[in-house]
């Protein structure tokens, strides 16, 4: 389909196998993001809305401000910062995403470097670094053999939204860059989880499930509790969940050990959000299933608007109740994993889809990627207009 008359850009749905159940995703090609008009611009956000996720392709030359500048466009008063904050400090206070270094791209306020291996003398400014790709080992409570991992078997490391959920929303959008992809035969992703589920990926690709998709498989009343209800984040998220791991598949916790606020960093009340537990597409108004596992310390609970609110603070009764709820959409036919060539963007609304990095051995080779999201500058939209962005945290 092309975006507008006289528009060189066309969106093509992405084909799926027959045996997905997967409705999201779509190629776009005849893109040049270095020079996006406002029409072709507002195509381009459309098709990130109602496809998900899109993969751009072709975008070899796309300059790294650019990359921002396309991030900002969508987002104009969000303040130029990526999502995750840049500062040393921001690096020690997101816990678990702290693990991973990260680079910055010089001259630009919000594209960082990712990737695996060396990333050669001189990377757009960055001098002779070596990266350490994202490992699951850092996330999972069982970890696969190295021995599996060189002969090409992975997982998921865990699948989430970027964005910090503490004094900062959810970025609304992330891309992502390809300019060196590692090169061999396809991975087998394992669950490891009793069921024996596996499926083919790219080396170094990314994984998506859908929120709206997984809104669908609730059933009548579970939708009329979820549009009805909050969770709140605890302070400093990451850091909270400490050593808490996630599930071999990828998604949900092991356990329900928390650090005790008392533990954490200092933090402020006023930054401590309270969030719908569904997010609603702000082009199509499709509704999502948005609670972060690793972030969630508190359930308001209602099942209409007028009910009864039901308080859940116990973290093993959350758990539990959230575990399986994610199982119904943690399955093969619900994953898409779009195989990326060198100069692709995968841009995705990160309001309405789950991502995943899954590992690579070392003899695939160097990858190489630039990814840029900032936080958004308002919360995510619920199904009513009540949406609350203070938490109702007392100290
Ligand atoms: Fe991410």
């Amino acid at each position: 389909m092309t975006a507008q008359p006289g528009s060189q850009i066309r969106i093509i749905p992405q084909k799926h196998d027959p045996t997905s159940k997967v409705n999201f995703g779509a190629i776009i090609t005849g893109c040049d993001m270095n020079n996006l008009d406002e029409d072709d611009f507002q195509a381009m956000r459309n098709a990130i809305y109602v496809h998900g996720v899109v993969i751009i392709r072709d975008q070899q030359d796309l300059l790294p401000i650019n990359q921002y500048n396309f991030v900002k466009r969508l987002d104009p008063e969000a303040r130029a910062e990526h999502g995750w904050g840049t500062s040393k400090e921001a690096q020690e206070i997101t816990g678990i995403t702290g693990k991973l270094k990260w680079y910055t791209i010089p001259g630009t306020p919000a594209v960082q470097m990712f990737g695996q291996g060396y990333q050669g003398n001189d990377h757009y400014g960055l001098k002779a670094i070596t990266v350490q790709g994202t490992s699951h080992d850092n996330y999972h409570a069982e970890t696969l053999p190295k021995e599996n991992i060189a002969r090409g078997e992975t997982r998921f490391v865990v699948f989430h939204y970027d964005g910090i959920v503490y004094g900062a929303h959810p970025s609304r959008v992330t891309t992502l860059r390809s300019l060196r992809v590692p090169r061999g035969p396809p991975l087998t992703v394992r669950w490891d989880d009793g069921s024996g589920r596996t499926m083919k990926a790219q080396a170094g690709a990314t994984a998506f499930y859908s929120n709206e998709q997984l809104y669908d498989l609730l059933t009548p009343e579970e939708k009329a509790l979820a549009d009805n209800s909050y969770w709140e984040t605890a302070p400093h998220p990451f850091v909270w969940t400490g050593n808490g791991k996630v599930r071999s598949q990828g998604v949900g916790l092991v356990s329900s050990e928390k650090l005790d606020l008392n533990e954490l960093p200092p933090w402020s009340v006023d930054k401590v959000y309270k969030y719908p537990m569904v997010w609603v597409n702000p082009v199509t108004g499709k509704k999502g299933f948005q609670v972060r596992a690793e972030a969630v310390r508190k359930l308001y609970l209602k099942s209409a608007p007028g009910a009864e609110e039901c308080i859940v603070e116990d973290p093993e009764q959350i758990r539990t109740w959230l575990n399986e709820i994610l199982d119904r959409i943690i399955a093969p036919e619900y994953i898409n994993i779009p195989s990326v060539e060198e100069g692709d963007v995968v841009a995705w609304n990160n309001w309405g889809v789950m991502h995943s990095a899954t590992e690579y051995p070392e003899a695939y080779g160097v990858r190489t990627v630039h990814q840029c999201h900032i936080a958004s500058s308002t919360p995510p939209l619920g199904p009513y207009d009540s949406t609350s962005t203070k938490g109702e945290l007392k100290v």
